[in-house]
């Protein structure tokens, strides 16, 4: 049993905004039409708006919605929220105003309010004649979720509007992840970039470190060997050892670094993609894109 609030209780029981909107006649009158979710996904919603086309008034809203309690209550949020507001005052209705409205709802639940934002938007796009909201980053990659149909813009939006922090909160708000799974590990990188993009003004110590900062600053090569060393340490080592490996930096010289592969790692027929793949690529990454690894034989120290 879900642990709602009185007032999505209430409006659940109590529904005053449900049922569509005819096609108007009248002069100066438009109706708007927007729709989101499908019913094999679990939730659908269909929102219709009366328009005063002179003002873009909202004069009244109806709803069909297919879901869950929590999904009738939100539509009704909604409806309250924007009924009597003009179509630009709508558009800044958040899906957090709606949970708000009802006094909240279970995180597992949250997709529900983003549905009635969507709907919404939806409806003031189609009234306007603009198509469905274009990302512009619809090309390669743009499709995290195949399971429900999740674009990377949509969850970037729902994570800084919500500040959401997890893979299983954004399940929570848009259900991407919640299928299969296999998407979970994209949506661990959004939540990465978009932290790091927020945080990007303020100039924290991950990106100072980064070889594009390192470009416009470039490091001393204590700094540099420094910055080498804990990158082996905290993000390569752990890594090797789990695998019955591991690396100790032998020297540096310019952009050449030279290491000892140990244990598993110096006996392994793989221990050169290992030096490619696991240890240069990620110095160059996060030191210098100039670096070259190379491995030193132990025999002949
Ligand atoms: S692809 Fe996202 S849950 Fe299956």
């Amino acid at each position: 049993m879900w642990d709602y609030t009185d007032k999505v209780m209430d409006l659940f029981y109590n529904p005053k905004n449900q049922g569509e909107l005819e096609d108007s006649t009248e002069p100066g009158i438009k109706i708007a039409v927007g729709e989101v979710g499908s019913i094999a996904c679990g939730d659908a919603l269909r929102l219709h708006l009366k328009v005063e086309e002179t003002t873009e008034k909202i004069l009244e809203a109806r709803y069909q919605t297919f879901g869950c309690t929590s999904a009738i209550a939100s539509s009704e949020a909604l409806v309250d929220l924007i009924q009597g507001s003009t179509l630009d005052e709508a558009l800044k209705v958040t899906n957090k105003e709606i949970a708000d409205y009802l006094g909240g709802l279970p995180q597992a639940k949250m997709h529900c309010s983003v549905m009635g934002q969507e709907a919404l938007e939806a409806a003031i796009y189609n009234y306007r004649g603009i198509a469905p909201e274009v990302h512009e980053d619809d090309d390669e990659g743009a499709l995290v979720c195949t399971c429900f149909g999740i674009s990377d813009t949509k969850i970037k939006r729902v994570i800084r509007e919500n500040n959401l922090t997890t893979a299983e909160e954004v399940t929570n708000y848009v259900k991407a992840g919640g299928g299969c799974g296999s998407c979970l590990a994209t949506i661990d990188d959004i939540i990465e970039s978009v932290r790091q993009e927020s945080a990007a003004p303020s100039g924290n110590s991950l990106k100072k470190n980064t070889a594009s900062q390192q470009a416009e600053k470039p490091l001393t090569p204590v700094q540099k060997i420094a910055l080498i060393q804990k990158v082996l340490d905290e993000e390569v080592r752990p890594v090797l050892i789990a695998d019955g490996g591991d690396v100790e930096l032998y020297d540096v010289d310019g952009d050449s670094v030279k290491v000892l592969l140990q244990g598993a790692c110096g006996s392994c027929s793989s221990s050169t993609a290992t030096l490619k793949i696991a240890i240069e690529s990620r110095l160059r990454d996060r030191v210098s894109k100039d670096l070259v690894v190379e491995a030193v034989e132990p025999s002949l120290l």
